[in-house]
C-alpha cells in the first residue's frame, strides 16, 4: 500500500502556501530579514505546534508568516513546497495565499503574488507540475478589507483563478461576505470557501447559496444535515478534505474517527489535501498514508480520490483528461505488476 500511495499521481486543491513554511526556512528567513522570532531553534518551533482548535493554530500561523518580506522569500517558500510536490508525485496543485496577512504588515500585494507566481512557472517548466492560484479573504477581518483586497488583485487577474475564504470560522459565517463574493464573480473569479470545518453544516449551505462556490473547503460537518449531503451528492459539489489538519485541530479526535471514507462511499466528490503541511505533520503522501493506515480503504478508492480531485480542479477538460490518463496509466501498471 505504501508504494502504491507514494506512486499514485495526486492533485492538491487545498494548500495554504503560508502553511508550508517549514521551521528551518522560517529560521533562515528570520535571519536573512533580521526579524526576531520567539524561538531559538527549528526544534523549538516544532515543539510549539500543539493545537487544541483552529484558533490556537491560526495564532501561531500568522506569527510565522512575519518572516516573509521580499519577493524572493515568497519564491523560496513556494519552490520548497513544489519540491515536496515532486517527491509526493503531485502533478497539479491549486494553492491559496492570504494577501491580507502580508499587506497588513506593509508588504505590497505584487511582492507576494510575483514571488509565488515565479516559482509556480518554474515548477511547470522544470518539474512538470501545473498549478493555479486562489487568494483567500481573512474572515476575521471585515468585508471592506476584503473589497480592498479584491481591488489589489484586479491588475493580477491573469494570475489568480479564484477567491476563497479562510481563518476563524467561529463567529464569521459566510453571509458576512456575500457582496464581495458577488463582486468577485462579476470580475470573473471562481469562488470557494472554508465551511463546515469547525462551524455547523449551515455554513456550508449558506456558502453554496450566497457565495456561489464551486468547492467546499473541509465541509466534513455536512453529515449533520442529511438533506445537504444529498444536495452535495446530486450536484457533485467537491469537498477538499484535510485529514491530518482535522485530527491536529481536533475536528476529529483520532484518524479512525474521520468520516472521509464514509463520505466517499456515500458518493460525495471528496478529495485529500494537506492544508498547512508544515504545521500538521505531513504533505500529500502523508495524508493519504494516515487515512489508509487508520481507516478501511481500498486501492480502488484511493484512485477514486485522485480522480475526484482532477474532476474538482479549475483546469480545462483537455488538461483534466491528460491528468486522468496519468492516474489510469499508473493504476494499470501497478495492477499488471502485481498479477
Ligand atoms: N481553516 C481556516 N483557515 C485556515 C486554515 C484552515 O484550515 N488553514 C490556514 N488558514
Ligand atoms: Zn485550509
Amino acid at each position: 500500500m505504501n508504494i502504491f500511495i507514494k506512486g499514485l499521481p495526486k492533485v492538491e486543491l487545498h494548500l495554504h502556501i503560508e502553511g508550508s513554511l517549514e521551521p528551518e526556512l522560517m529560521f533562515e528567513l528570520a535571519k536573512r530579514n533580521q526579524i526576531s522570532i520567539p524561538f531559538t531553534s527549528p526544534q523549538e518551533v516544532k515543539a510549539a505546534y500543539q493545537f487544541n482548535n483552529l484558533q490556537s493554530f491560526l495564532d501561531i500561523y500568522y506569527q510565522g508568516a512575519n518572516v516573509l518580506i521580499h519577493e524572493q522569500d515568497f519564491y523560496d517558500l513556494t519552490w520548497a513546497y513544489l519540491l515536496r510536490c515532486q517527491q509526493d508525485n503531485v502533478i497539479h496543485t491549486e494553492i491559496f495565499f492570504d494577501p491580507q496577512t502580508h499587506t497588513a504588515r506593509g508588504i505590497a500585494f505584487e511582492t507576494v503574488i510575483n514571488g509565488i507566481d515565479k516559482a509556480l512557472k518554474q515548477g511547470k517548466q522544470e518539474l512538470g507540475i501545473s498549478s493555479q492560484i486562489i487568494m483567500c479573504f481573512l474572515r476575521h477581518l471585515d468585508q471592506d478589507s476584503a473589497f480592498e483586497t479584491l481591488q489589489h488583485a484586479l491588475p493580477f487577474k491573469d494570475k489568480i483563478i479564484g477567491v476563497g475564504l479562510d481563518s476563524s470560522e467561529d463567529g464569521h459565517p459566510p453571509e458576512k461576505f456575500t457582496e464581495v463574493f458577488q463582486s468577485a464573480i462579476e470580475h470573473g473569479f471562481l469562488t470557494v470557501a472554508h465551511a463546515g470545518e469547525e462551524g455547523p453544516a449551515e455554513n456550508i449551505h449558506n456558502a453554496m447559496k450566497l457565495l456561489g462556490i464551486s468547492r467546499v473547503d473541509h465541509g466534513v460537518r455536512c453529515v449533520e444535515d442529511p438533506k445537504l449531503v444529498q444536495q452535495l451528492i446530486d450536484d457533485r459539489t467537491p469537498l477538499t478534505v484535510c485529514p491530518l489538519s482535522n485530527t491536529k485541530l481536533k475536528v476529529f479526535e483520532e484518524m479512525k474517527d474521520h468520516n472521509i471514507v464514509q463520505l466517499l462511499r456515500q458518493g460525495l466528490c471528496v478529495t485529500i489535501n494537506s492544508d498547512d503541511p508544515a504545521y500538521f505533520g505531513g504533505y500529500m503522501t502523508d495524508n493519504f498514508m494516515a487515512v489508509a493506515e487508520a481507516l478501511p480503504i481500498t486501492q480502488e478508492e484511493l484512485v477514486k480520490l485522485s480522480l475526484n480531485a482532477i474532476e474538482a480542479s479549475f483546469i480545462s477538460d483537455n488538461e483534466k483528461q491528460k491528468l486522468t490518463d496519468k492516474v489510469m496509466e499508473f493504476n494499470q501498471e501497478i495492477s499488471t505488476a502485481s498479477n
